[in-house]
């Protein structure tokens, strides 16, 4: 896959004129925006709209987790959108994600949508081993537990799961090659790396094996945006 299909822009901005500047600056060079819960409350359905209209693909990331009755009505909403991702927190259960998986391929067959990919959302990049043990009550190990939110999520037919950088090459040895794996918390190895506890770097990453890669901040808040991004294509070229 060329680098452009790779790479996924997170618009974490609030304002939908905002997020379209950066948009049409970036031009042909990125195919897909992530729409997140910040740009999504604010700007709502008419930002994927947008994204439409100027060709992008959208990976809606709302990370859904209620009970499988909302979680439907949701995907199915997601869908009609016509989004090429969503996700939902794998934590949700079995049950939740089973259920989303089928009403959504379901409703493609019957109104003959497109079918987005369904991801499982596993532990979260800014969430480390302590919180994970200390705050949430998990017992085992970080990597034991996305690796079983990660099976769960293929044993309820998801396409794949949002995972750091650490994980990808154990997951695709659990579940395959052919699950993806999106990654976020990835830096250039010349940034900080702010609130994301387990990042990575971009060519690192690539290296794993991760499917997609979502950067937000490293390139958003760059004092020159186009510039990291060409220096960025560069480090994903020698991956
Ligand atoms: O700015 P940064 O590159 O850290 O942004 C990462 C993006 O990926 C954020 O929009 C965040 O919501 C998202 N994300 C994450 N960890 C996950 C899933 C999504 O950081 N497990």
């Amino acid at each position: 896959m060329p680098w452009r299909e790779k790479l996924i822009i997170a618009l974490d901005v609030a304002e939908l004129d905002y997020a379209l500047e950066l948009v049409d600056k970036f031009g042909d060079q990125i195919e897909i925006y992530k729409v997140g819960l910040e740009l999504f409350t604010s700007a709502g359905p008419k930002i994927i709209e947008e994204l439409h209209k100027r060709n992008k693909k959208v990976f809606l990331d709302l990370k859904f987790h209620d009970i499988p009755n909302t979680v439907i009505k949701a995907a199915i909403a997601a869908t009609r959108l016509g989004v090429f991702m969503f996700n939902v927190h794998a934590s949700g259960g079995l049950e939740m994600m089973t259920k989303c998986r089928e009403a959504v391929v379901q409703l493609c067959l019957k109104e003959n949508l497109k079918k987005p990919r369904i991801l499982g959302v596993t532990v979260l990049t800014s969430m480390s081993q302590d919180v994970l043990k200390h705050e949430i009550g998990i017992q085992h190990s970080l990597n034991t537990h996305v690796r079983h939110l990660a099976a769960l999520s293929l044993k309820a037919g998801l396409d794949g799961v949002v995972a750091s950088g650490h994980e990808v090459a154990r997951i695709k040895g659990h579940c395959g090659n052919g699950f993806l794996i999106v990654t976020p918390g990835i830096r250039p190895s010349w940034q900080p790396p702010d609130d994301q506890h387990r990042t990575m770097t971009l060519k690192q990453a690539l290296r794993e094996g991760a499917d997609y890669i979502v950067m937000g901040r490293a390139i958003l808040n760059s004092d020159n945006p186009l510039k990291t991004l060409e220096l960025i294509s560069l480090e994903m070229l020698t991956a």
